[in-house]
């Protein structure tokens, strides 16, 4: 099937450009120690998992029980969920999936051990748990240091928990707009890290795993001596977000190609300054900016089209005509995937495979 056959609005994949995305990040810490765990919370899609895999990942991180749940199913052996989980009922999942991969969660409270002890006897398996540090989140995590090694030392007393590890994701760092931001961050938080795992060493714990980092400064941990495991996640696609950053260089961030579009048909053109196509909030998430309309300098794509439109202001030139296809770049690809029951994959003009997006809508 022709890419002009393909029914909008529809979410693409450029797999030339998805398959580049993985290799360079295998390539960034190809003869070193740093693991790559990527993060299924951007696909949700055990297939790119698999390539991931293939390309060397251990394992993948997830969000959500019900994406380890679909990593699972979807063959994938070894699954960390970088977030807290103390609901009963999401507890009783993780559990049984525990009897059929190798499962670890974060903790970041006391109660929350005895929580996760109590399920993990329940069910008759041992937990893998890491405790989640605070290093610039501003969400979930203990501070770093003494809470976190009294907090380890408590998981490693339960038999049915074994201590693993931190977990120290900087979200916010990944965004910010320079290479100095971010590396002055990234620094903050890797010395909030190295004193915790000195503390750790002191007690007599072992850290199997140090695990944060995202795709703006995965570089910096994988170089920080102290994180062995990167959790990139929109590496895969690259969104518009991450396309407005700064690179090495003071260039733009070039590291990945865009290989994520939301494939739109024009449907109006009726008024003057602007024309719209069939994609409105519901086929692109607009929480990070505006998509960026591929090869039309042209059209703009504003705020304000509504659900099922999407508003496209007219700049010089003759604008588009009813039923011209455009492709637009997603301003934030984590959510926009969430929207959507499929990938379609192509090559060249050339559909190659539609992958279903396994844990689209998976929030419990
Ligand atoms: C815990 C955690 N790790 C890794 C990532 C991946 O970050 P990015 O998509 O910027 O690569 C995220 C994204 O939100 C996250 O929440």
């Amino acid at each position: 099937m022709s890419l002009d056959e393909v029914d909008t609005p529809a979410l693409l994949i450029d797999l030339d450009a998805l398959e580049e995305n993985i290799r360079r990040v295998a390539n960034a810490v190809h003869g070193t120690s740093v693991r790559v765990r990527p993060h299924a919370k951007t696909h949700k899609c055990p297939e790119i998992a698999r390539r991931q895999i293939d390309a060397g990942a251990v394992g993948l991180c997830c969000q959500k029980v019900s994406e380890a749940e679909a990593m699972v199913a979807g063959g994938v052996q070894d699954v960390i969920v970088t977030n807290e989980v103390v609901d009963p009922r999401k507890l009783g999942r993780l559990v049984s999936l525990a009897r059929r991969a190798r499962i670890g969660v974060c903790c970041d409270d006391p109660a929350a051990v005895d929580i996760l002890e109590g399920a993990a006897a329940a069910g008759g398996v041992t937990l893998r748990v890491l405790v989640e540090l605070e290093v610039g989140g501003n969400r979930c995590g203990v501070r770093p240091g003494a809470d976190a090694v009294a907090l380890a030392e408590l998981i490693d007393a339960k038999p049915h928990l074994s201590f693993v590890g931190l977990q120290a994701y900087n979200g916010p760092a990944q965004h910010l707009k320079t290479i100095g931001e971010r590396r002055a961050s990234t620094a903050e938080a890797v010395e909030n890290v190295k004193q915790t795992l000195e503390q750790l060493a002191r007690a007599g714990l072992g850290c199997e795993t140090v695990g944060g980092a995202g795709t703006g400064t995965f570089r910096l941990e994988a170089s920080s001596g102290i994180f062995n495991e990167l959790q990139v996640g929109s590496y895969v696609f690259m969104d518009a977000d991450y396309a407005r950053i700064g690179g090495e260089d003071e260039g733009p961030f070039s590291d990945f190609d865009h290989s994520l579009f939301v494939l739109t048909a024009v449907m109006s053109v009726a008024a003057q300054d602007w024309a719209v196509c069939d994609a409105g909030t519901k086929s692109v998430l607009l929480d990070r900016g505006m998509p960026i309309v591929v090869d039309r300098p042209d059209l703009a794509y504003v705020a304000g089209g509504g659900d099922e439109h999407g508003k496209l202001m007219l700049g010089a030139g003759a604008g588009p005509k009813l039923g011209d296809r455009l492709r637009l770049i997603p301003p934030h690809c984590d959510p926009t995937v969430n929207l959507h029951d499929w990938f379609v994959c192509y090559r060249g003009h050339t559909v190659e495979d539609v992958w279903p997006i396994a844990a689209r809508g998976g929030m419990f």
